[in-house]
């Protein structure tokens, strides 16, 4: 069965505000390299197979491309999220109805509990792995796990650069994962150590190049462009390393993943219905 992926038109995207530290509204995007760039990822995710399903953008929410934080999909469910700031919070209503529209039954966490979706709630195996702290609430990931039934393992972000947990843990396969341990505090890097018995360590360099936002389709893995070492070592594990540059979306703290939703469960979560 294709993988199917949700995505949104960069047709408002831009830096307008700034909610972590790779922004900067003196560094703008450029919205028509954004289009390519975008343009060249679905290319790709459409060459490799996987359907592209798109939510309609919405002026004044430049960062709705980012559907990686729509909410967590868990198979006709989707528990959505709640954004940690302002500026975010309206993308909720306009990814709610998407999935109503869709099919999909829609879960809202408890008032006052921050949930950014699949930004910070990732499948690996059976277990749920939740970071927290910049963006997602502690909490939200106990409540999300409760209401699906799954172990969970949570993990503190620590590093502002790497605020979403997608941005520094990215899941293969049931039981290995892409990561970049100095993101997590040392609690997190044992509790994910102990989940997750393969790991694949990214440097310094090509982790602040977006290399573990990546999007894994099958046994395919696109990365962000500059992330020669990623490639080699996800070679030797078996997969297929391709990559395209997405330099206008890291101006806006996001990359490969983040720019995508994986609607039928992602390859590394056991409860795919594949
Ligand atoms: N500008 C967006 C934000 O700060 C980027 C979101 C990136 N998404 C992700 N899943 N890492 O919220």
């Amino acid at each position: 069965m294709a993988a199917r992926i949700l995505m949104c038109r960069p047709d408002h995207f831009g830096i307008e505000y700034e909610i972590n530290p790779w922004m900067s509204r003196r560094r703008a995007a450029d919205r028509r390299r954004a289009m390519q760039q975008w343009q060249r990822l679905v290319e790709l995710l459409g060459s490799l197979g996987a359907s592209i399903e798109l939510i309609e953008p919405v002026a004044g929410l430049p960062d709705m491309v980012f559907t990686a934080n729509a909410g967590l999909v868990y198979k006709d469910r989707v528990l959505l999220s709640r954004f940690r700031y302002d500026v975010r919070q309206p993308e909720a209503e306009q990814f709610a109805r998407w999935f109503r529209e869709h099919g999909f039954q829609v879960v809202e966490l408890p008032e006052g509990h921050y949930f950014e979706g699949a930004g910070d709630a990732l499948f690996c195996g059976e277990t749920l792995i939740g970071g927290y702290l910049f963006r997602s609430d502690v909490r939200s990931h106990h409540w999300v796990a409760e209401q699906l039934g799954c172990p969970l393992v949570v993990a503190e972000l620590i590093n502002p650069y790497f605020y979403h947990l997608d941005t520094c843990f990215c899941p293969l396969r049931p039981g290995c994962a892409v990561w970049y341990p100095e993101a997590f505090d040392r609690y997190g890097r044992l509790a994910i150590e102990q989940a997750v018995p393969e790991l694949i360590e990214v440097n310094q360099e090509e982790a602040y190049r977006f290399a573990c936002n990546s999007v894994v389709v099958g046994e395919h893995v696109i990365t962000p462009t500059g992330c020669p070492r990623l490639h080699r070592t996800l070679r030797l594990y078996g997969f297929e390393p391709h990559e395209v540059e997405l330099t206008e979306f890291q101006k806006a703290g996001g990359s490969a993943k983040c720019l995508t939703l994986r609607l039928d469960g992602e390859d590394a979560a056991a409860w795919r219905t594949a």
